[in-house]
């Protein structure tokens, strides 16, 4: 079993990576930690707080974290995750909430890696890196004990917020500049090169809604209003499912398999500020730690994430 920290800004594709993990029987959460993102630290919060409810999340610590990035100014995305952060599904409105832990989101990350075996523990972030660069400055021994850092973010060779910049390393550059330049044992970046390749077509959509679970029946309102929001506001025809590919990765990296690659987060650039800028022109150098991931296997990452929805019950 992979043991994980999920540092998440719910956000559609967040809440789906809380139930794929929550539903799998290959992962262990040890906590969810929640970071300003998609929306507010408040509304983020508030849904993940329903997500684990219905996803029977109810004895694993959830805790608050960073407000805005450590140096922009706070941006949060409606027009991909509407003014709730969950808008059109029923959990934006309603639903149990499982309680808040009195610990800052990054002091909680702190206390379970120094508290866990050396190399045990996984971070999976999906939203801005704010919170693990801030646990990261607060201790810095928890670089060498974490198994491995899994995040979605960045891209070889595509952005979305901005033509070379994707939203979770452009919202916090600085943060996620202190999370790529450590020496973590391995740090695999989940990008859009990966998530475009897992699109929530028609058929998939509808192999959700035949799944009598709760579970099932909320991640097909979240795969339709996030289809909406993209077909509006990006012209896409299939939703990406982005954060849901980290979890995957950690259950099966023959799911998401990913290369070594030398990679950094641009700060300067002129257009390219919050860029992953990835080395991919040659085998990476021996010693390698940072991987880019590369190639999904959409027909089994749907079924991964059908297998946990209809687990949840
Ligand atoms: C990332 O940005 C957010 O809107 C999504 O939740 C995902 O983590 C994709 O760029
Ligand atoms: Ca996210």
């Amino acid at each position: 079993k992979s043991r994980i920290i999920l540092d998440c800004d719910p956000g559609y594709d967040d809440a789906a990576a809380l139930i794929l993990a929550a539903g799998s029987p290959d992962i262990e959460i040890l906590a969810v930690t929640t970071v300003a993102g998609n929306q507010t630290i408040e509304k983020v919060t508030r849904n993940a707080r329903r997500v684990m409810a219905l996803a029977g999340l109810t004895d694993v610590p959830l805790a608050k974290g960073a407000t805005r990035p450590l140096i922009n100014p706070p941006v949060v995305c409606p027009e991909i995750h509407g003014e709730t952060g969950l808008d059109g599904t029923t959990l934006a409105s309603e639903g149990e909430e499982v309680a808040v832990d009195s610990r800052h989101a990054a002091q909680l990350i702190v206390d379970i890696v120094m508290r866990e075996p050396e190399g045990t523990v996984t971070l999976v972030p999906t939203g801005p890196l704010t919170n693990i660069a801030l646990a990261v400055r607060l201790e810095p021994k928890i670089v060498e004990r974490v198994k491995t850092v899994v995040l979605m973010g960045g891209g070889c060779r595509i952005g979305n917020v901005g033509p070379f910049a994707e939203f979770n390393i452009e919202n916090d550059p600085e943060a996620a500049a202190i999370v790529f330049e450590e020496k973590w044992r391995k740090l695999v970046m989940v990008g859009l090169d990966l998530t475009y390749q897992a699109r929530a077509t028609p058929d998939v959509r509808a192999s959700f809604k035949a799944i009598n679970t709760p579970a099932a029946q909320f991640l097909y309102e979240v795969l339709e209003a996030f289809g909406e929001k993209y077909r509006k506001n990006r012209g896409f025809d299939a939703p990406p499912l982005h954060d849901p590919c980290a979890v995957a990765y950690v259950i099966d990296p023959t799911v998401v398999e990913a290369d070594p690659a030398p990679i950094h987060v641009e700060l300067a650039g002129a257009h390219t500020r919050g860029m992953t800028v990835t080395d991919l022109r040659r085998p990476a150098p021996e010693g390698t730690t940072t991987h880019a991931a590369l190639r999904l296997d959409a027909p089994r990452f749907w079924a991964m994430l059908r297998d946990a929805a209809a687990r949840l019950g």
